[in-house]
């Protein structure tokens, strides 16, 4: 007769297992709007499924202290809970560094004390020559790079954090020394080199010391180079980073579930930082040296890039009200949202304004460009906030197809992601980077409380387009001016 004895092991390894499908499912979900929220409790269940099967594997297999580990979970998860409720919907890129600073640490410490662990068995394999019982070579390189890659993940995060916060001590505009570009390669090569004598010499603990010092200073020279406002693609890569370094720490520890999430978390991470690249047109070298930011534009508001044909003309100004009659009259308006949104908080307001014209049967979709403000998904998440309609929220394409046939284009504090230069201007930063053609709709409005420029640092000549029209204020005022308008026609 056929019996199905499961050992411990294999109990833990099949809850890994179930695990890291959870995991894939919640992945899978998050990719969506309307099942981001279930992809994200699907994912926090796999975490949980793993995090209490191998406390229950060790506390029953090893002579683990309760002790130590029931205090720390509590702590850890009392903070977390306080952070995840307390953070501001903007603070959420602050937040998510934050964490992925904690988990390049945490794969620090865990390979290093797994070292100091089992450094005498190293050095013994070493001495006798043979291999008994794995590979050490192969669990001495991940201790190394876990620490190579969690040490430079935490600095890194760390300075991201501080940019993102403003906080006074930490620069938001790219500090670059003389030739940072060869000292980061330089510190890099250093670190790899000093990662293959340990591997060589498995007694010399001092060796990994100084791979983690170099870690340390190269996560905080390579961000503190990089301008506060391309901190998200950073953060996107830092995120990679936490999960590489995650990785190492699985293959240290032998852990399944480890190398499975942090490969999870390395991968999707980099393919979100090349989303964002690609869709700011620049390339990661560009981010990560290019310096970005270092002298503002006059007057802008943004990274202070240069280059472009001068733009001049006049700007068309106009009233509320007559923005109302036009926006009454029109069959099919598309909402442009960017940054500016964000800043004014406008998003409830730019929901009741839609409302109001959907009443009037007029059909309203909004086009969300993939770099519009400064977070991936920031107009999403702000509009969902706000309970828009999913099914309304339109991708680039599809937006750039409602809009050749919509009456008005309602550009609400977008700049950079509208401006027409980036399809002809070959000068321009921009040149290249995929716009919402909103100088195809019929009539533009744009609300903003200048002509300034974003985050770019160029003029944006769809203002001083015939078919535009400016509506000058804040955001939130300037809508809720054109609801009051609306409810008077
Ligand atoms: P921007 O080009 O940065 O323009 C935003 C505009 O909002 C500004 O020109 C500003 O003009 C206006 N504004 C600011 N506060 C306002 C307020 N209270 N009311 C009304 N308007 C206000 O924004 P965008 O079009 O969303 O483009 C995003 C840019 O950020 C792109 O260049 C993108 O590459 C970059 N970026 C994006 C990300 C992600 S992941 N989204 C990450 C890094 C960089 P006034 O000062 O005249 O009001």
């Amino acid at each position: 007769m056929f019996t199905l004895a499961l050992t411990k092991i294999d109990l833990l390894n099949l809850a890994y297992l179930a695990a890291a499908v959870l995991f894939i499912f919640g992945l899978k979900m998050l990719g969506k709007v309307p099942t981001a929220a279930r992809g994200n409790r699907v994912s926090a269940a796999g975490m949980l499924l793993a995090t209490v099967a191998t406390f229950f594997y060790l506390t029953g297999a090893t002579a683990v202290s309760l002790l130590w580990i029931v205090p720390a979970l509590g702590l850890g998860a009392a903070i977390g809970l306080v952070m995840a409720q307390r953070v501001e919907m903007t603070a959420m890129p602050q937040m998510v560094a934050l964490l992925n600073g904690f988990g390049g640490i945490a794969s620090l410490l865990v390979a290093t004390g797994d070292y100091a662990n089992r450094r005498g068995s190293f050095v013994a394999i070493d001495q006798l020559g043979v291999d008994a019982g794995g590979s050490p070579g192969f669990t001495l390189g991940a201790i190394a790079l876990a620490a190579l890659i969690g040490g430079a993940t935490f600095t890194g995060s760390l300075v991201a954090f501080g940019k993102l916060q403003g906080v006074s001590w930490v620069p938001d505009q790219p500090v670059q020394p003389p030739g940072q570009r060869w000292i980061v390669f330089g510190l890099l090569a250093g670190a790899l080199l000093l990662t293959a004598v340990f591997v060589a010499w498995p007694g010399a603990w001092g060796v990994l010391l100084l791979v983690t010092l170099l870690a340390l200073g190269l996560g905080v020279l390579l961000v503190i180079g990089i301008g506060g406002a391309d901190m998200p693609v950073v953060i996107a890569l830092l995120n990679s980073y936490s999960g590489v370094a995650a990785a190492m720490a699985g293959f240290v520890l032998n852990n399944y579930a480890l190398i499975i999430t942090g490969s999870l978390v390395g991968s999707s991470g980099l393919i979100l930082t090349n989303i964002m690249c690609k869709a700011m047109n620049r390339s990661l070298m560009n981010v990560l040296f290019g310096g970005m930011g270092a002298a503002p534009a006059a007057g802008g508001s943004g990274a202070g890039g240069s280059g472009g044909a001068t733009v001049s003309g006049t700007a068309h100004e106009a009233s509320g009200a007559d923005a109302a009659i036009v926006l009454e009259a029109a069959r099919q308006v598309v909402v442009v949202p960017g940054y500016g949104m964000a800043v004014a908080q406008a998003q409830h307001a730019v929901k009741e304004l839609v409302g109001e014209l959907a009443q009037r049967g007029i059909n309203v979709v909004y086009a969300i460009h993939p770099v519009a403000g400064r977070m991936p998904g920031h107009m999403n998440v702000l509009l969902a906030e706000a309970g828009v309609d999913y099914d309304t929220l339109l991708d680039l394409e599809p937006s750039n197809v409602q809009l050749r046939q919509s009456d008005v284009a309602l550009v609400i504090g977008a700049n950079d992601v509208t401006n027409p230069a980036a399809r002809h201007d070959t000068t321009s930063p921009l040149y290249g980077m995929p716009i919402l053609d909103v100088d195809e709709a019929r009539t533009v409005f744009v609300i903003k409380r200048s002509l300034n420029p974003g985050f770019a640092g160029i003029q944006n000549e769809l203002y001083f387009h015939e078919r535009t029209r400016m509506l000058f204020g804040d955001a939130k005022k300037v809508v809720m001016e054109l609801v009051n308008e609306l409810e008077q026609i």
